[in-house]
């Protein structure tokens, strides 16, 4: 077998956004896929707190990303947890259907919650679209377009993770929260080393 295959398929930049009595959530995905006109897919991580909230709320957002979204945006909601920071503080957003949409995107759908697939990892989440509207003719960003040009990483807990392998006799110490490598000469990282990608200590990074 030959993982590699799994990189040839396409996937586009989204924000999936929902929201409860006092809490604004949301996550980066690339799993989002059109089943029919008005049904849609998501792959959510089972640990992602937004998937706890669409499950209770039953209401979602797809936020479609365009090509140049700031990547501050894309390190808040692909790497920080909605219960333990405030995602929206510094994000341009408005409430429509009472669920947040994130201003400066190509568009939105809004989904209530329609059907679920378990798997042990990630729950396919079925929305029926209840509202949607293009915002401005931006470029969509594809997954390809943030890995080749924003050198974008991806958290482990999105679906289409791949460990990597050392390519070099260097160093290399990996983010337990990210997945993010940093290759060195130094045997140890320095004490004020933050991770690049999401922001943790040195103590997040394990030597490869
Ligand atoms: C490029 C990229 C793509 C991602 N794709 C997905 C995805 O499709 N599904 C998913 O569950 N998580 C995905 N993630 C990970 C979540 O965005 C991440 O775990 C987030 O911190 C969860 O936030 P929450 O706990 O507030 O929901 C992705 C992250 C990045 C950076």
């Amino acid at each position: 077998m030959n993982k590699n295959i799994l990189k040839k398929l396409s996937y586009g930049m989204y924000i999936i956004t929902s929201k409860n009595a006092d809490l604004l959530v949301g996550c980066v995905a690339n799993s989002v896929m059109q089943i029919n006109s008005d049904t849609v897919a998501i792959s959510l991580n089972n640990d992602n707190y937004t998937t706890k909230v669409i499950l209770e709320e039953k209401k979602f957002v797809i936020n479609i990303l365009p090509t140049n979204t700031e990547i501050e945006l894309i390190k808040t909601f692909g790497f920080k947890k909605s219960n333990e920071v405030n995602k929206f503080l510094n994000v341009s957003y408005k409430l429509v259907d009472d669920v947040p949409i994130i201003n400066n995107t190509c568009g939105y759908i809004i989904c209530t919650f329609n059907n679920l697939v378990k798997t042990t990892t990630h729950t396919i989440i079925l929305g029926k679209i209840i509202n949607m509207q293009v915002s401005s003719e931006l470029e969509p960003m594809t997954y390809k377009y943030y890995q080749e040009n924003l050198k974008g990483t991806t958290n482990k807990n999105a679906p289409t993770y791949q460990e990597e392998k050392k390519t070099s006799n260097k160093n290399v110490f990996v983010c337990k929260i990210c997945g993010y490598r940093y290759e060195t000469d130094l045997d140890e990282l320095p004490d004020d080393f933050k991770c690049p990608m999401c922001g943790v200590g040195k103590e997040y990074f394990e030597k490869e």
